[in-house]
């Protein structure tokens, strides 16, 4: 069999990998505190899950359009213009199956092959892997520690505009850093974007997992409306990472282009479940509100378990549920400067399962910090107590 060129191109989301090692390792019948992915063991809000049973017993099990059902493009179009502070309507809106389709058909529908394209780095995998798929060239920019956390490298980002430059991606309550930008941040990324004639992929899948302050979006600078599409996610905020419900969100000639992908990819997204979203967002939030803070919980007992290791420095983001502690120094104490013997190690010795950088993009060749990420969403209170523990010792043995 000879599998097409193309496929060569594709890069994959690492922390799978690492969720199937933690699975051999506790198939040998080992205690294993999963760290490593992104998913939340909360169960879907009543809300959502009765409002799916109904529309698959009142018959909604046929095709539907493309660009999703009116009620829930109305519904989205709602819910972002009112935590955005501006105006979209449902012609703005295209449903699609969770937030990450919106990455590749972005990237196809605006990036030509050869157009460069900024994506953070450490980011989401799946940035690099789509761009480089469909014929791009990946810049990667970057973050700098701080003193209160993680900021945009501005003056990197913009030595690497050239005239090829064509798109940013830009993943505000980043993960895996719980990076934010501040409101002077987003002015100058603006300023970028028109300067260069640019056009953004604003991922916002944590835009509403905040446990405090408030989530701003770089469309509410002058024109961005004009400039950006979001990718809005149902998974985080509902629990809803299987669902698989989402959508992309921007100027309409855009939206139209990428339904014209939907029909030639899915037809369209699982009818009966875009009800399931509707009533997610109409009905009360209070199994909503319950989850966040519980998410806030796990942070405040983890970012106090890591700052409490010796060698390891972790900052409290205010949203996402990661956290990113910079573990140079412990890694070093222990003779582990290679990142997969670290992890390795710790996943042996302790059951304590996570990913690191290398999960997150290609390293540049001058990084001499070492950073890891843990995600709490998945894991309760006692465990990530217990694993800390285990962690500690394991770093300061
Ligand atoms: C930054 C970012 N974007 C997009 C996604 C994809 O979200 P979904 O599961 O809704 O496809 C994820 C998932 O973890 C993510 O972390």
């Amino acid at each position: 069999m000879v599998i097409a060129k193309r496929i060569d191109l594709l890069g994959t989301e690492t922390a799978f990998a690492v969720s199937a090692e933690a699975a051999t390792f506790a198939a040998k019948g080992n205690v294993v505190f999963p760290f490593h992915l992104g998913d939340l063991n909360y169960p879907t809000p009543s809300t959502v899950v009765d409002g799916a049973f109904k529309a698959v017993k009142d018959g909604k099990n046929g095709y539907c359009p493309s660009g999703g059902i009116s009620e829930l493009r109305e519904a989205i179009a709602a819910d972002v213009s009112a935590s955005h502070g501006v105006e979209y309507t449902a012609e703005n809106v295209v449903v699609q199956s969770g937030g990450k389709p919106t990455i590749g058909k972005f990237i196809m529908t605006l990036m030509n092959p050869g157009d460069e394209v900024l994506y953070p780095n450490p980011g989401y995998p799946i940035y690099e892997s789509q761009i480089e798929f469909y014929g791009g060239v990946a810049i990667p920019y970057a973050y700098v520690e701080t003193e209160t956390g993680f900021a945009l490298d501005f003056d990197a980002l913009e030595a690497t505009i050239t005239d090829k430059t064509r798109l940013l991606i830009f993943n505000d309550l980043q993960n895996p850093m719980g990076a934010e930008s501040s409101v002077s941040e987003h002015e100058k990324l603006a300023e970028l974007v028109l300067e260069h004639d640019l056009y953004v992929l604003c991922d916002e899948a944590y835009f509403d997992m905040r446990y405090a302050g408030t989530s701003i979006s770089l469309v509410t600078q002058p024109v961005m409306v004009e400039r950006c599409v979001i990718l809005y996610t149902f998974s985080k905020k509902f629990a809803m990472t299987g669902w698989r419900l989402g959508a992309s969100i921007g100027p309409k000639e855009i939206v139209d282009v990428i339904a014209k992908i939907n029909i030639n990819d899915e037809s369209c997204t699982t009818h009966f479940i875009q009800y399931g979203g509707v009533a997610g967002l109409a009905g009360d939030q209070t199994e909503v509100l319950a989850i966040l803070d519980s998410l806030e919980e796990r942070r405040d007992v983890i970012v106090d378990a890591l700052n409490g290791i010796e060698g390891v420095s972790c900052f409290r983001p205010n949203a996402t549920f990661y956290v990113w502690p910079n573990v140079t120094e412990a890694a070093r104490n222990k003779g582990m400067d290679d990142y997969e013997v670290f992890r390795r190690a710790a996943l042996h010795a302790t059951g304590v399962s996570f990913c690191n950088r290398l999960h997150f993009g290609r390293p540049a060749p001058d990084e001499t910090e070492r950073y890891i990420r843990f995600a709490y969403s998945g894991i309760d209170v006692d465990q990530i107590a217990e694993g800390m523990a285990l962690f500690k010792d394991f770093c300061e043995s």
